[in-house]
């Protein structure tokens, strides 16, 4: 479905964000669209307090620059109010359950809850015990927050979404995953290069394959090929242990200028942050004139504003 054909109608039936794939593509329209308004009402300083009287929880389990910066503004922005719950500072980490802590957190008034660095299982049990929307701010198998900031960075600087080609190269990670499922639930082409054992899940790889085409390789040229998107993440994950073997064997794997000159001439460069220039990818392409990052960064902004907007809008 092309997103410029569609009409928005600035709502959603969610309650809760967990994973792209509980999203239709509709809904994710709907979220893009609501970031580019968010945007632009940011951009001539126009007033939106859609959380006036609002209080959104940060419950954070890792550590974090941008999704903490860009929901801690987005949410003043928006007439709003929060509390930053660093979990270890929680009942949590002395072994107070999840059911105890969501069923909880809903009484006091709080209007939302963003989890992160939470496994999926204490996901699904936040979004059933929790009487309030659940986001996933990140998790060890998805990045549903970024990746919809990505596809709304792609939209602006494309034009469009369907029948674009996005190459990942590299580790087959959370944001791999994620990318599996809003490219493909957006009619984009997805390509991922990763050494063997470094894959994306299969299971996630047959959903997406549920939208689309979805090739997985092992070769950076063919996925590469005739790309508009070559996008990449770090080796090792923060939910991994350093791991020299793996980096050995991601080595192939790193974006580099010759890499960008097999995808299209005008393809841009993509990455989540935080970077780590030399492993994978060059200083040169993070630096040069087709990386994107900076804008994917600034977009989290607008995007997590969309979202709790959205959200928070009815009653669980
Ligand atoms: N991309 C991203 O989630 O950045 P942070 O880890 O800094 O939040
Ligand atoms: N794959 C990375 C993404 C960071 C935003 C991680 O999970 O650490």
């Amino acid at each position: 479905m092309d997103i410029n054909k569609y009409t928005p109608k600035f709502r959603i039936k969610n309650k809760d964000l967990l994973h792209l794939a509980d999203l239709s593509p509709e809904e994710i329209f709907e979220l893009l669209y609501t970031a580019r308004s968010m945007k632009k009402k940011y951009k001539v300083g126009e007033i939106t307090n859609m959380l006036r009287g609002k209080t959104v929880g940060l419950l954070f389990g890792n550590v974090s620059t941008r999704t903490r910066v860009s929901f801690e503004l987005g949410i003043r922005q928006l007439g709003g109010d929060y509390i930053f719950l660093p979990k270890n500072e929680t009942q949590l980490s002395r072994g107070e359950s999840v059911k105890d802590t969501a069923a909880m957190l809903g009484r006091y008034g709080l209007s939302a809850l963003v989890l992160r660095g939470f496994n999926d299982e204490e996901l699904e049990e936040f979004a059933a015990c929790a009487d309030i929307p659940v986001v996933n701010g990140i998790s060890d198998t998805s990045h549903p927050l970024q990746i919809l900031s990505d596809l709304f960075t792609i939209w602006e600087k494309k034009g469009k979404l369907e029948n674009l080609k996005l190459a990942y190269i590299g580790d087959g990670n959370n944001i791999a995953n994620s990318l599996i499922i809003g490219c493909s639930k957006c009619d984009m082409n997805i390509a991922i290069a990763s050494p063997s054992g470094y894959s994306p899940a299969r299971s996630i790889v047959e959903r997406g394959m549920q939208f689309g085409d979805i090739l997985i390789t092992d070769s950076v040229a063919e996925a590469v090929k005739d790309a508009d998107i070559v996008y990449t993440d770090v080796f090792i994950s923060m939910s991994d242990e350093d791991d020299e073997k793996k980096k050995a064997k991601l080595e192939k794997y790193r974006v580099t200028k010759g890499v960008m000159a097999l995808a299209k001439e005008d393809a841009l460069f993509m990455h989540c942050m935080p970077v780590r220039r030399g492993e994978e990818v060059s200083a040169e392409v993070a630096d040069g004139p087709q990386s994107i990052m900076y804008d994917q960064a600034e977009n989290r902004l607008h995007l997590n504003k969309a979202v709790l907007t959205l959200l928070t809008m009815g009653d669980k």
